[in-house]
């Protein structure tokens, strides 16, 4: 089972967002991981669909948006019509999380839900299967470059536990780099996000194989 790799675009240079895309692809990103914030439901703004359809165009790698947004219904189909392969909400901010993956399943889009630190995996045992995925933050979310929270790792194997065999993937989001990419996989995750750590010093497909295969050390290992 190898590790896929998810660079977060919120590191890239948006200066030029089409060639970064091109190059973390051509890098070997396994899929492009965009977050989405609203300054609401997290304390910054980033982007939106527009983003999304703008470089969309510039891979055939699956788009894994991740909404930081609330409210999260309204633009559901939005992301879906920009291009997006994933769409995970956070179950923080949503009233009716049933419905709300329902729709995105009817949008024919993989469904996901996020967890944020603080939030017990409790919250999603009655929606098991209307998922395809599974996000734990592993910083508070809001901003690239933050230190990996590591109460998150008991977090995940909980989540793996909770999953068992369903088809659904365990990614991990936040302060993910070489030095702790097989903790992650070690404890159960499939999918790692990680924006500072490929985007750093410019070499992303170093950067990307040496997430990967500290990655996939530690799933050879159980
Ligand atoms: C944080 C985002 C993460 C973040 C990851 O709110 O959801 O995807 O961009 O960036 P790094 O890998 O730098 O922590
Ligand atoms: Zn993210």
């Amino acid at each position: 089972m190898t590790t896929i790799i998810a660079p977060s675009i919120l590191a890239a240079d948006f200066s030029q967002l089409g060639e970064e895309v091109r190059a973390i692809d051509r890098a070997g990103a396994d899929w492009i991981h965009v977050d989405v914030m609203d300054g609401h439901f997290v304390p910054n703004i980033t982007i939106g669909p527009l983003v999304v359809a703008a470089v969309r165009p510039h891979t055939d790698k699956p788009i894994d948006v991740h909404l930081m947004i609330d409210p999260v219904d309204a633009y559901l189909e939005a992301f879906a019509d920009a291009g997006a392969d994933s769409i995970t909400v956070h179950v923080e901010a949503c009233t009716h999380l049933d419905r709300t993956l329902e729709t995105i399943r009817m949008l024919g889009k993989r469904a996901g839900v996020a967890l944020n630190p603080a939030t017990p995996p409790e919250l999603i045992r009655c929606v098991l299967d209307r998922l395809d995925l599974v996000l734990v933050m592993s910083v508070n979310p809001g901003f690239g470059g933050q230190s990996f929270i590591a109460a998150t790792l008991s977090k995940i194997s909980t989540v793996a536990t909770m999953i068992s065999d369903r088809p659904i993937v365990i990614e991990v989001d936040g302060g993910i780099g070489e030095a702790n990419a097989g903790l992650v996989t070690g404890a159960g995750a499939d999918v790692l996000v990680a924006g500072s750590a490929v985007f750093r010093n410019g070499d992303y497909a170093r950067n990307i194989e040496a997430i990967r295969s500290a990655g996939d050390a530690a799933h050879r290992s159980h």
